[in-house]
């Protein structure tokens, strides 16, 4: 195995330490002397880039937040001029302006590593093929999927997302070894397979490579079981780079490393900013170390997690992301991510794992209803228990009450890519 790490994954963590504080200083500089943004940030703290002596010293340069970003909508944190971009993305915020990012050659050339490196730790080799099925365009899964996969040697099938019955068939006859696709559109196609009368465990797949949406241990066990496949995470937002800035070791399964020689990770807390040592949950915070056309410093993804010691590799790695703030349910006090209720829902008999919440207003206090399908083959007494029993486990584990709703099978919506979870129906 380790003849097949590349340089970085074989540093000590010592070296990889020095190699992250160089970097560091480098951007700091990189974002003051290019980003106006940034620089006015700094003076405003009375920071200049060359403070940073340590990697502790990063806790006391500002957050970079996705409203910056939108503020200086679309190039205005663009450290290169324009005719050093070679591509942008974007992602497509639920309101207003979506947050534009921009790539230079080297830039495409480091994601592209990332992601190969990501392929090879999830069990991916030179000429295995693989079938994308994250969306192409602005989204930066299907192209970050695509090039990481070919820089690592491998095939690439790049069938995007959509047209799910082609998708099948496309597996079938391709013959793929690995996917690359959201975890719940993977459900998605998993019905398609059963509908067209094929044993998802007989396909030529043996790994999948799931992310851009949170997801959970009891959704691993579902698809392993389902498709006979190896699961495993990969974790990144558009604003760092996009597909590649962590992944799950096959070999371990046991979290995220994150490739911190290319993204220095920080977990602060929510709501006062301060730095959390390793080990305990907070929001966490990436500052890129070799981005050109986009530097980010101190961006803060409001996804929730938490830093662990690196186990296959020397990169620490991050929990399974288990929520956004943006996706965090207040209800009656009481907190609640959309994945506390998928662990529920898929431990409980004769549902299916497609649920969705819906939020609605009931006088002066917030509602939540869970909707979950029914398997095709529940009779109304097992539907009936099955919603007793989703009704209690949300009353015990997570102490507040929620209706439950089992419908029928094929009635919810099914995800093409990310899927919406939380459907809300309060007024504004
Ligand atoms: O979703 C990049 C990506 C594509 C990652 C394909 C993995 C696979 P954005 O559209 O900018 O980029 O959305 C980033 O998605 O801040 C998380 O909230 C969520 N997310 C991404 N990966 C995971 C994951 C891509 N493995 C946002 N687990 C992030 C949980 C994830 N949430």
């Amino acid at each position: 195995m380790t003849d097949l790490l590349d340089a970085a994954e074989r540093l000590s963590r010592e070296e990889l330490e020095a190699l992250q504080l160089e970097r560091l200083r480098a951007t700091l500089r990189h974002a003051y002397d290019n980003v106006g943004f940034y620089r006015e940030a700094f003076d405003k703290a009375e920071l200049r880039p060359e403070d940073c002596r340590t990697l502790a010293d990063l806790a006391r340069f500002p957050f970079t937040a996705k409203t910056d970003l939108r503020d200086h909508y679309p190039f205005g944190m663009f450290a290169v001029k324009q005719s050093q971009v070679r591509r942008i993305h974007a992602s497509s915020g639920t309101t207003g302006r979506p947050t534009v990012v921009g790539y230079t050659e080297r830039d495409l050339d480091t994601w592209a590593d990332v992601v190969a490196r990501s392929i090879r730790a999830a069990g991916g080799r030179p000429g295995h093929k693989v079938h994308v099925a994250y969306g192409y365009g602005l989204f930066t899964g299907g192209l970050g999927a695509h090039y990481g996969a070919e820089r690592l040697g491998c095939t690439v099938i790049p069938a995007s997302g959509g047209m799910t019955a082609r998708q099948v068939q496309l597996i079938q006859d391709f013959r793929p070894e690995i996917i690359m696709v959201t975890p719940s559109y993977m459900l998605t196609l998993l019905d398609e397979f059963e509908r067209q009368g094929v044993d998802p465990r007989t396909t030529s797949l043996k790994v999948g490579i799931f992310g851009a949406e949170p997801w959970t241990e009891e959704m691993r066990r579902e698809i392993e079981e389902r498709f006979a496949i190896d699961a495993v995470d990969i974790y990144g937002l558009s604003e760092v780079i996009g597909p590649g800035v962590a992944q799950e070791c096959v070999e371990t399964k046991d979290g995220l490393h994150i490739w911190e020689d290319h993204f220095y990770p920080e977990v602060v807390d929510p709501f006062t900013g301060e730095v959390l040592p390793d080990g305990e949950s907070g929001e966490l915070v990436f500052t890129s170390l070799t981005k050109e056309a986009m530097p980010v410093i101190r961006y803060r993804t409001r996804d929730l997690t938490r830093l662990l010691p690196g186990t296959a590799r020397v990169f620490r790695r991050m929990e399974k992301v288990t929520g956004r703030s943006d996706d965090m349910v207040i209800l009656r006090g009481v907190n609640l991510f959309p994945t506390q209720i998928e662990e529920i829902v898929l431990r409980t008999p004769h549902v299916a794992p497609h649920f969705q919440l819906r939020l609605t207003r009931e006088g002066r206090l917030d509602a939540l209803t869970v909707r979950a399908e029914a398997r095709a083959q529940a009779t109304p007494d097992q539907r009936e228990a099955a919603a007793r029993a989703i009704a209690a486990a949300v009353k015990d584990g997570i102490g507040v009450s929620v209706a439950v709703e089992v419908v029928d099978p094929e009635t919810l919506e099914r995800s093409v890519g990310k899927i919406k979870r939380i459907v809300d129906l309060r007024e504004k």
